[in-house]
């Protein structure tokens, strides 16, 4: 997926806002979701992949650690920043633009940048069932054309791999809607609140989070716990599975998301969720611009 930013990397104080012609989360996001869940992709592996991620499987292989993806690193300055913050895990910062990887500095012992789709990453991630610790989508393109929805990393077929193997997730951004959307999609796929909130570091842990800051524009962050994978009984030491693999695993429950953005004295929205009846229903499209539904 090219993000359509500029490949020479963005510069201090030049940065405007996201304008957009949507001025609510989109309101084919729901009925995109049920899409994906109903008809999960079986896109074959593309030829590249395979080299593009053996790096990696090479890497865990010699040094069994748990995983910390940066996906969409672009010149891995957060990837390096992580290492600091996880130790214990071996860092990944992932990014598909050459450029931008071949700007960043020397990893630490436990990072490392790889080159590749990020949405190949997540596929591998869950099919072998990599231990993912933590992962983090810092300034994602926004794509923030209504017709440009499916490239969002929410309207992504990917979306169902990447809410599979668990762990702490944050994604950053500096477009509200992008964050309300993927939130809520987190929420819809997992049964988990999803809290969007304003993020204002003292310092920048990124190239765009810098000229964002520089710029003066307002920042989002979404942060979620998603449940650990389970393996199937029907396959033993198989493929691991999140609840995104595994439909049935949330039909005892009917899903009622209350997407009604509460702001709280810490200036927290949350995407609140409440589980009851039989089984899970579409979402209607309508439910992203009101501010309560029932599926
Ligand atoms: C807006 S930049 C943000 C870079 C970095 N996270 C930061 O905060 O400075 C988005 C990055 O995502 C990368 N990207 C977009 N689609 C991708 C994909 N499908 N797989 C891997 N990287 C991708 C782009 O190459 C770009 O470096």
């Amino acid at each position: 997926m090219s993000d359509g930013s500029p490949a020479r990397g963005p510069a201090a104080g030049e940065s405007r806002a996201v304008a957009s012609d949507q001025a609510a989360p989109h309101p084919r996001l729901g009925s995109v979701l049920a899409r994906h869940r109903a008809r999960p992709s079986e896109r074959p592996w593309p030829a590249h992949a395979a080299a593009a991620l053996a790096p990696l499987a090479e890497r865990l292989g010699s040094e069994p650690r748990p995983l910390v993806l940066d996906s969409g690193c672009g010149t891995a300055e957060s990837t390096a920043w992580l290492a600091t913050r996880h130790p214990d895990a071996l860092v990944v910062g992932i990014d598909q633009s050459a450029h931008r990887l071949a700007r960043a500095a020397a990893m630490p012992a436990n990072a490392m940048t790889l080159r590749a789709r990020a949405e190949d990453v997540w596929r591998l991630a869950r099919e072998r069932g990599w231990p993912v610790a933590a992962h983090y989508l810092l300034y994602p393109n926004p794509w923030p054309k209504q017709r440009h929805l499916m490239r969002r990393w929410h309207a992504h077929p990917a979306m169902a791999d990447l809410v599979a193997f668990g762990g702490a997730l944050e994604l950053r951004t500096n477009w509200r809607i992008y964050a309300e959307e993927f939130a809520h999609a987190l929420t819809w796929w997992c049964a988990v609140p999803a809290g969007v909130g304003r993020w204002a570091p003292r310092c920048a842990v990124s190239a765009f989070e810098r000229k964002y800051l520089a710029s003066g524009q307002r920042l989002y962050r979404v942060t979620a716990t998603l449940p650990a994978p389970r393996r199937r009984h029907d396959e033993p030491g198989g493929r691991a599975q999140g609840s995104s693999a595994r439909p049935w695993a949330i039909s005892v429950c009917s899903i009622s998301v209350l997407l009604k953005p509460i702001r709280t004295s810490s200036r927290m929205w949350i995407a609140g969720t409440t589980l009851s009846g039989r089984r899970a229903k579409r979402a209607r499209p309508s439910a992203l611009v009101s501010t309560s539904y029932s599926q």
